[in-house]
């Protein structure tokens, strides 16, 4: 089984690494060009979803080169942990109103799609100038919903991933990287 070592720390919870640090790095500056380009001249608000965009969204905003401000949202999945069911709580709403803005939602991960269809129907009933969506991480394969996501980090594979934001039961979100979790099926 592939180990992750950092220092002298061995972590065998943690298994094949499908997105290392410099690969992160490097498309998260080219998605913050490409934004940039394509919001020039106009005001942009970022909508962070709680919690594993944080970490993407906040690598994200320090390299774009327009006017931004960013809001969160929290919401929470009915389905099991690993599984989302489509129906969304809103645990966190923005904080001010979005009418008439430039938006554009920031994930760590479309999975299913299902959260983000939910998310992406509701603001769209707030009448934003435009309403756009910015993913780091997609699963292709698991995709029940067709959405239109204009930025991708990267597609990955259908098994599941922790770190840079995404977690287990709430722990890896600090590792560095995207990794599988050792053991897991997706
Ligand atoms: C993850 C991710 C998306 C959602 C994607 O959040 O951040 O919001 O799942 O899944 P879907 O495409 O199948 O709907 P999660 O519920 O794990 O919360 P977290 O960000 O707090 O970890």
């Amino acid at each position: 089984m592939p180990v992750y070592t950092r220092g002298l720390m061995t972590d065998a919870r943690v298994g094949d690494i499908l997105v290392q640090p410099d690969e992160l790095a490097h498309r998260v500056r080219e998605l913050a060009q490409e934004i940039s380009r394509d919001y020039a001249g106009r005001d942009l608000l970022l909508i962070g979803v709680l919690k594993g965009a944080v970490f993407f969204l906040s690598d994200l905003m320090r390299h774009l080169e327009v006017d931004c401000e960013v809001d969160f949202m929290a919401v929470s999945s009915y389905g099991s942990s690993t599984d989302s069911s489509g129906i969304v709580r809103i645990l966190k709403d923005l904080d001010a109103p979005i009418e008439g803005r430039h938006v554009l939602i920031v994930e760590d991960i479309v999975d299913s799609g299902l959260t983000l269809s939910y998310l992406f129907r509701m603001l769209t009933g707030r009448n934003p100038a435009t309403l756009e969506v910015c993913a780091l991480l997609t699963k292709p394969e698991r995709r029940e919903v067709d959405l239109p996501i204009r930025y991708v980090g990267f597609e990955i594979p259908n098994r599941f991933a922790i770190g840079y934001g995404l977690d287990h039961a709430e722990r890896f979100r600090n590792l560095p990287y995207v990794a599988v979790l050792a053991g897991e099926n997706p």
